[in-house]
């Protein structure tokens, strides 16, 4: 069984909203081919499911999550498609109980140490802190890890090539997530040279960082 700190060890977890399932396979080959092994297929959209089960059964090299997950229906839908984790947005006990339950790896979405209290119940090492850059990014991250000096955090909202290189400096970060190398416009163009550019650019920089 993977965790979460598995899950993202390339240092980038890319949120891909498909409006089109049809978009999926070649939209994770190009993630692939850029160095990016595990993608959230976001839950923002009809085609959620059906991408992540496209994924999970044409690209078995990519490990395919779901993202905004919000509830226990999305949850169950989300595994029965195949997806290997869960991230939401936010905190939801509900749905980090189920998927501790059902042994999957969750990253809920959290910025105040009353959320994060909720994970710890839980046993969560590794949260989301979203939307990141919002709500004070690598500043705010900081001071939460004084009195949580055990948990990481995966930063996601306003992260880009431009200012990852901050997070990715910092011990406290497992990885980055975010849209900029598969934008909706990129998918919807058919522009997946460029996803696997923006992706290699990305995973290039945590390597450069992270050796
Ligand atoms: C989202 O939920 O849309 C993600 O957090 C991505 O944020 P970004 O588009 O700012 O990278």
């Amino acid at each position: 069984m993977l965790n979460i700190e598995q899950v993202a060890a390339c240092g980038v977890v890319p949120v891909v909203v498909l409006e089109d399932a049809e978009q999926a396979v070649p939209t994770a080959k190009a993630l692939l081919a850029g160095g990016i092994n595990a993608m959230e297929i976001t839950f923002r959209t009809a085609a959620a499911k059906d991408s992540i089960a496209k994924v999970a059964k044409e690209v078995p090299e990519m490990i395919v999550g779901a993202g905004t997950v919000i509830n226990v229906d999305q949850l169950h839908d989300a595994l029965d498609a195949g997806a290997k984790f869960i991230v939401s947005p936010g905190t939801s006990e509900e749905v980090i109980a189920e998927a501790v339950k059902l042994n999957v790896p969750v990253a809920p979405g959290v910025v105040t140490p009353s959320e994060i209290m909720i994970g710890l119940k839980y046993g969560l090492k590794v949260f989301k802190f979203f939307p990141a850059e919002s709500y004070g990014g690598l500043k705010t991250i900081k001071a939460l890890c004084g009195p949580f000096p055990q948990i990481r955090f995966i930063p996601t909202g306003g992260i880009n090539q431009n200012n990852a290189e901050e997070y990715f400096k910092n011990p406290k970060i497992v990885a980055v997530g975010g849209s900029w190398m598969v934008t909706k416009d990129m998918v919807v163009a058919g522009d997946f040279a460029g996803i696997t550019e923006k992706s290699a650019a990305a995973t290039a920089l945590f390597k450069q960082i992270r050796g």
